[in-house]
């Protein structure tokens, strides 16, 4: 014969480790087992039932309510260590996630336009406002539209490998070298070409800014730089159309009446030529260290579209003529907005690109 008091303490046992184990569980999956182990199937409870066949008939009830009671008492504390347990986590989580509200703020900082880039849109802006269309050409280049339509002879120094990248696997069908531009004075041969081919007839006028490329690199050159290429072809177009041209787009651009200057020089592209001076923008033409005591800054290159130009691309030079000039934007930004160095541009500091960027 079992007896029955021993079952009653093996019962309390069973209880007491019960509650101490749900109480150490630490979460929700540690409680979990512990269910099956002591209220499963093959749990602890189960085991001291199998006990109950040995007892004396009287006996069986009295076991029967003492595992009932312990069966209700197992499952109340699991029940509450569930509570407890769910509350814990909630607490966690909450933590967790608690934003921290004496942080100072991420500031978020307006993006600007790089000051080249401005440069670019303001000048091209002033020339499409007197009428001028806007066109591009591409920056890898062949030889033709770079140097030979432009009257550029093959012995020419521009053409010599220390100043043109020449891209040296690659070629044109028609086997030309192919290189970066040098200058912008290619897109005139192209967008005139372009112009004819679809029927149209001069008048022509095109602004024309982009990227140029050369083998150099110091306060003021850089091996990639910007350029606006401007001109018109037209009947009896003649020097003052150029010069009130330039006029008006260096006293807008400088937003002041800057005088200028014309000065004979050379280009294989143009007949006459001539190097374009503003009167220094510092000093008002007295003479500083910037224009190194002449009063006068050059700014840009121009003439008359030389007759070979025309005739390359098939416009007859006796009917039509045309001026063009070629103006660097990194260098008219520096005077306009007095930087010093022209790799600044280019080293990306964001502190000179914030200041120059919303300095419009
Ligand atoms: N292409 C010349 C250069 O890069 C600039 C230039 C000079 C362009 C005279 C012109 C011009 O259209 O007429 O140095």
């Amino acid at each position: 014969m079992a007896d029955i008091d021993a079952m009653i303490e093996q019962l309390d046992v069973i209880l007491k480790a019960a509650v101490d184990a749900f109480a150490a569980a630490g979460d929700r999956e540690a409680l979990q087992q512990l269910r099956v182990r002591y209220l499963g199937k093959k749990g602890a409870l189960t085991e001291v039932l199998k006990g109950v066949g040995k007892l004396s008939p009287e006996d069986r009830p009295v076991i029967g309510q003492h595992v009932n009671r312990t069966k209700a008492a197992l499952a109340e504390s699991l029940e509450q260590r569930e509570i407890e347990l769910a509350e814990k986590a909630k607490t966690a989580r909450i933590e967790a996630e608690k934003a921290d509200i004496t942080l100072p703020g991420r500031k978020k900082t307006g993006g600007a336009l790089h000051p080249v880039q401005l440069g670019l849109d303001e000048i091209t802006a002033v020339f499409a406002q007197m009428g001028f269309v806007v066109a591009e050409g591409p920056e890898i280049e062949d030889e033709f539209h770079n140097f030979d339509a432009l009257n550029i002879p093959p012995e020419h120094p521009a053409r010599a490998m220390h100043d043109t990248f020449f891209l040296k696997d690659l070629q044109t069908n028609d086997e030309q070298p192919m290189l970066l531009r040098t200058h912008t004075s290619p897109v005139q041969i192209r967008a005139m070409k372009r112009f004819l081919a679809e029927g149209g007839e001069p008048p022509l006028a095109v602004v024309a800014p982009g990227r140029v490329y050369r083998c150099d690199y110091d306060v003021t050159h850089s091996p990639m730089f910007h350029q606006v290429e401007v001109f018109k072809v037209d009947r009896k177009v003649s020097m003052a159309h150029l010069k009130g041209v330039l006029k008006h787009f260096l006293s807008t651009y400088f937003e002041k009446d800057v005088a200028i200057r014309l000065r004979p020089h050379y280009f294989p592209f143009t007949e006459p030529s001539a190097e374009v001076d503003i009167g220094c923008v510092f000093c008002a033409g007295k003479g500083c260290r910037i224009c190194k005591g002449s009063g006068w800054i050059e700014v840009l290159g121009s003439g008359m579209i030389h007759p070979n130009v025309l005739k390359s691309v098939g416009i007859d030079a006796q009917e039509f003529s045309g001026f063009a000039f070629g103006l660097g934007v990194e260098r008219l930004v520096m005077l306009k907005q007095g930087i010093p160095d022209l790799r600044l541009f280019f080293e990306n500091d964001v502190r000179f690109l914030r200041r120059m960027g919303a300095s419009r």
